[in-house]
């Protein structure tokens, strides 16, 4: 596997792929990889023969106050884990490889609408950051697929309307979300969390699971669920963001004959922000 710092050696190396007749898949992480990335990079392989990852702690994505200095950069531990992977490349870039004209004078590219809610609202400029970077990304490596993780189920429909919007010829899937045995959502964020907050956090998923029969049996009754979802959250020592149950396909409030739903939930325990969400078909 090829470890690249530069937009020059991995054009070179992605010209003799190409010439080769091989397709390109990207995988976009921040690193500090987990078995969530490494299922994403199995799925990439199964749509082309090349896997490129992208290993990059994306400032503009990072508010103030946010966790930006102190996310974990892993690079050696994360080269390991791909080692037993499919990716044939990683692509680890400085920010000014990234952002050449530097972060103040980037371009920024903004998804209306979609970001304006959950985690949008929550981290303002946020998802400007996530397309800006997402953008770039696809100029350079040009991929063929790229995949995104349905954890980060707001920001994979968001990339898919910048793909669409702007005709960028990259195809987007989303990859499903992998669990802890006690349901907790794999996240680079749970190394945050204390052993007695481990404990707790699994209770989000349960939170979103209870959510969901009580829509398989029936159940419309949208917002109640949500705030009693909210109110079991916060006894269970989170701070709540938000619950909410959204049509799959656009975050739309749903009609009571909606029959493909998201439940949605954001929550602080301790110092990490945890989301998650579960999509229900009735
Ligand atoms: O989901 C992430 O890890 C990031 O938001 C992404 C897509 C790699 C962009 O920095």
């Amino acid at each position: 596997m090829l470890v690249v710092h530069t937009k020059e050696e991995l054009a070179e190396q992605i010209a003799e792929w190409r010439h080769s007749g091989d397709h390109v898949a990207l995988v976009p992480t921040m690193g500090n990889l987990h078995a969530g990335h490494v299922s994403l990079v199995e799925l990439a392989r199964e749509h082309a023969e090349r896997v490129v990852v992208t290993i990059f702690v994306n400032p503009t994505q990072f508010g103030e106050g946010e966790d930006f200095d102190t996310y974990p950069r892993t690079l050696e531990r994360d080269k390991r884990r791909l080692k037993s992977t499919p990716a044939d490349l990683i692509f680890a870039p400085d920010v000014e490889t990234v952002y050449p004209f530097g972060v103040e004078a980037a371009t920024v590219v903004s998804v209306p609408g979609l970001t304006e809610e959950f985690c949008g609202a929550k981290r303002p400029g946020h998802f400007d950051g996530v397309t800006s970077v997402v953008a770039r990304l696809f100029a350079i490596v040009q991929p063929d697929v790229a995949i995104f993780g349905q954890k980060d189920y707001q920001q994979q429909l968001v990339i898919r309307h910048m793909t669409a919007d702007l005709s960028i010829p990259v195809q987007i899937i989303t990859g499903e979300t992998v669990r802890a045995d006690d349901g907790l959502a794999l996240s680079s964020r749970n190394s945050y969390l204390s052993d007695e907050e481990r404990e707790i956090a699994p209770q989000l998923h349960g939170a979103l699971e209870f959510i969901g029969r009580e829509l398989q049996n029936g159940k419309r009754n949208y917002e109640d669920l949500e705030s009693s979802a909210i109110v079991r959250l916060n006894a269970a020592g989170f701070a709540a963001e938000y619950v909410s149950i959204r049509r799959a396909e656009n975050l739309e409030i749903p009609d009571r004959d909606c029959d493909e739903l998201v439940v949605l939930a954001a929550a602080r325990l301790g110092p990490a922000r945890l989301i998650d969400n579960i999509v229900v078909t009735i």
